[in-house]
């Protein structure tokens, strides 16, 4: 009984997967579970009579932000720019030595071929000719100003919309990250202020004068 029951399922089997032999490549032959071959699924950019407009991969509604993001309101133009210096101010809990430390690498990473690792203005592409912003530290704003001035909201402006030669970094950098990289532009910033940066520890300070009249 069992031998006959055995031979009964073996020429089953045998048969099962003879007839799933097919010598077109590119059909699977029998499919025994159709399902595992084809999803029921519309794939993401098949046609799909389901919805209206034909298309799978349907538009995100109108208005829709991704998770975290953060709408800067200030269109691109003097008065945005001015307005962003008064309101659009650098979250306080961002202020940790770790953020700077992160600030640092992210300028040195994005910013530091123009603007140099020091904010002089001497990067590698300028070396090479490209035309050099104004020094964070000596330099005029080309908007009125002087760069060591700039406020997290002006600096903000420019990582988000460019100014002149220098393009809009803001597909590149996150809020958080252009915010460290504003705590780090400061610290370069105040770098070049000689009455503070020179004192050394006898007290002395440096013979430069105070209010910065170059350039
Ligand atoms: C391709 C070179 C280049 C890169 C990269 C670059 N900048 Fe600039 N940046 C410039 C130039 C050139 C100017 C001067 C534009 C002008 O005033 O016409 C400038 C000006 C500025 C100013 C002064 C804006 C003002 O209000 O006057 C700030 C602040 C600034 N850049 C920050 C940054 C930061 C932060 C980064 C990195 C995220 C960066 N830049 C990357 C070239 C660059």
């Amino acid at each position: 009984m069992f031998t006959r029951t055995f031979s009964v399922t073996l020429l089953a089997s045998v048969v099962a997967l003879l007839s799933a032999c097919n010598n077109d490549t590119k059909k699977p032959g029998y499919e025994y579970m159709p399902d595992m071959y084809r999803s029921p699924s519309y794939e993401t950019n098949s046609p799909n009579p389901v919805f209206k407009n034909g298309m799978t991969s349907q538009k995100p509604v109108a208005g829709t932000i991704p998770v975290g993001y953060v709408h800067y309101p200030y269109p691109n133009t003097p008065e945005g720019y001015e307005t962003a210096s008064r309101e659009w101010i650098m979250p306080a809990t961002l202020n940790t030595p770790e953020n700077l430390t992160e600030g640092k690498r992210l300028y040195e990473a994005y910013c530091s071929h123009c603007h140099g690792l020091t904010g002089q203005a001497d990067g590698g592409v300028i070396t090479r000719g490209f035309p050099p912003p104004p020094s964070y530290t000596t330099g005029k704003s080309s908007r009125g100003g002087d760069m060591k001035d700039l406020t997290d909201g002006k600096i903000y402006h420019t990582i988000q919309y460019g100014l002149n030669l220098m393009g809009s970094h803001a597909s590149q950098l996150t809020v958080d990250e252009r915010w460290r990289i504003i705590m780090y532009v400061h610290e370069l910033q105040k770098a070049g202020q000689p009455a503070e940066a020179t004192a050394d520890s006898t007290g002395t300070k440096s013979e430069a004068p105070k209010s910065d009249k170059k350039m």
